[in-house]
């Protein structure tokens, strides 16, 4: 059972229901992932070695998930930098507020499914990766 109380980014395996006539999987707010989603969107048609993100949110949590083909997140907590690669429509990684994150290593036709706890607020970006080390370093 993964501990959704330590908000420390988090790779979730999701329900799969394998079926011979294709297979289903499920997420479902406050169950599967620990946070109501309020907003979903999604990122495709990315050109070969385009570069999407570098930003934090203060308050915003979210989960990313590759429906198809794979793309690296790249987490930065303002000291280490982490590099999930996700390939799978089956699982899917939780991202905390407060972590410098960025995706890259976009593969032809992949799509990036992102669910998010909040509405859309330009204010809730942290967008200069000096002035987030400052926040998060003091
Ligand atoms: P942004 O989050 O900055 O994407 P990235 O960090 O990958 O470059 O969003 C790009 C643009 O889309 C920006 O002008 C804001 C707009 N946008 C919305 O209007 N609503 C949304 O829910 C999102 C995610 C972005």
């Amino acid at each position: 059972m993964i501990d959704f109380t330590t908000k420390v980014p988090v790779i979730i395996d999701l329900k799969k229901i394998l079926d011979v006539r294709g297979n289903l999987s499920i997420i479902e707010g406050k169950k599967d992932i620990p946070f109501t989603i309020k907003r979903t969107y999604w990122i495709y048609d990315v050109p070969g070695g385009e570069i999407r993100g570098g930003h934090a949110y203060k308050t915003l949590h979210e989960f990313i998930v590759a429906l198809s083909g794979s793309f690296d997140v790249v987490l930065n907590n303002g000291k280490d930098e982490m590099r999930f690669h996700l390939n799978r429509s089956y699982y899917g990684l939780y991202v905390p507020n407060m972590y410098w994150r960025h995706m890259d290593n976009f593969s032809t036709n992949s799509f990036a499914l992102i669910l998010a706890d909040q509405e859309y607020d330009a204010g809730d970006y942290i967008r200069d990766f000096d002035k987030f080390k400052e926040v998060v370093n003091g």
